[in-house]
């Protein structure tokens, strides 16, 4: 096992630059989420990990040794794809021994390895099977398997879950988690779905157009976004974020431009007058007596949560409240925000105030 640092990494294709000085540190025996929308780098970052990109500038080091001039196969790592194309005409025993085949491995080692792959993801059954026998998620075990027989210091996947269907895939994650608690290789994994990046990672890097825009523990990441960006892309349904200034008069509050009043925490520290957007989470808003009156837009249950989405001023809120609700579109409702939860945000840098 080994940490991984990536240092003002840089990533040009011709004169255009995709990576704009990217830092990362990960701790040896992290599982470190890349998250962000398509295009963004996640992938190109991950390949020059692997040895696969020419590094445009800065250093990337894998336990301590700085890997930029290193072959790949010399780097130690073992990387798994989207598209995770076994070898058809191999059984599921020759696909995963095959990297230990070509470096020469002792026969009976081999044999031993792949064994102890396979019983870790419960395979042992399927060893003389061939992949077209096997069902999405039983190939992309194998896949990992393949992976897990070369001992690497560093697994590297990317986005290995998403030719599977939904259900396979949340199985699956919880696979990849355990799989890693019992290993503990230093684990590098990017996807652009960020309820995977929450349900997995130690660490989450949230990266947009080539920066990173934050780096933190899920809970980190959801309770304190740095800035607008990182704030809309966690969580499911998203934060409410609402476009106003904070009052120039009279009682402290937030006047939306779409004309609600909302309430802020007595004692806060703002500009009169100042351009910000105010965040709240749906779970942070609950139906009170003494709210805001809102008018019910839609009603979504589903099951163990009711989602509503209501209008207040011309601007729209999701709630998403714990207990069953009866109400319909066009009811009003009273709801009231948790001023202890809520996230203000520059209205021009978009930075967390
Ligand atoms: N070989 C290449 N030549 C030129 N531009 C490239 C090349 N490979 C990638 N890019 C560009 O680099 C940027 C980052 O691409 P990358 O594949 O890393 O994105 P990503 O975050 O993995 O996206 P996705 O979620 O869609 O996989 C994109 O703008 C892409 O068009
Ligand atoms: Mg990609």
């Amino acid at each position: 096992m080994a940490s991984v640092s990536v240092t003002n990494v840089r990533k040009s294709y011709g004169h255009f630059e995709v990576l704009h000085g990217v830092n990362i540190d990960i701790e040896d025996g992290e599982f470190v989420i890349l998250v962000g929308p398509s295009g963004c780098g996640k992938s190109t970052l991950l390949r020059m990990i692997a040895g696969l990109e020419e590094i445009s500038g800065g250093d990337v080091a894998i336990g301590g040794r700085v890997v930029n001039d290193v072959e790949p196969k010399s780097r130690d790592i073992a990387m798994v794809f989207q598209s995770y194309a076994l070898y058809p005409h191999m059984t599921v025993e020759a696909n995963m021994g095959f990297s230990l085949r070509l470096a020469k491995a002792p026969k009976e080692e081999i044999r031993q390895r792949v064994r102890g792959a396979a019983q870790i993801l419960g395979l042992e059954n399927l060893l003389d099977r061939y992949p077209r026998n096997l069902s999405g998620g039983q190939r992309q075990r194998v896949a990992m398997g393949r992976a897990i027989v070369r001992q690497p210091q560093v697994f590297l996947f990317d986005e290995p879950l998403s030719n599977l269907d939904a259900k396979l895939r949340v199985q699956m994650r919880s696979e990849i988690k355990q799989l890693h608690q019992r290993l503990r290789t230093t684990t590098i994994y990017v996807t652009h779905d960020q309820i995977e990046a929450m349900t997995m990672a130690d660490r989450i890097v949230v990266m947009r157009d080539g920066y990173v825009e934050q780096i933190g523990s899920p809970l980190e990441l959801y309770d304190r976004p740095a800035n607008l960006f990182v704030a809309g892309f966690i969580g499911s349904p998203g934060m409410n974020l609402i476009r106003g200034k904070i009052s120039s008069t009279g009682p402290l509050e937030f006047v939306a431009d779409g004309g609600a009043h909302l309430p802020l925490p007595e004692g806060l520290h703002v500009t009169r007058g100042v351009e910000i957007i105010y965040g709240i989470r749906p779970e942070n808003i609950s139906i009170e007596k003494d709210g805001i009156g809102a008018e019910v837009v839609v009603v979504e249950p589903t099951g163990a949560e009711t989602l509503i989405v209501a209008g207040i001023g011309s601007d729209q809120l999701v709630l998403a409240l714990r207990e069953r609700v009866v109400s319909g579109a066009g009811d009003v409702i009273s709801v009231k925000p948790d001023i202890d939860k809520l996230h203000l945000f520059d209205g021009t840098t978009g930075r967390r105030l």
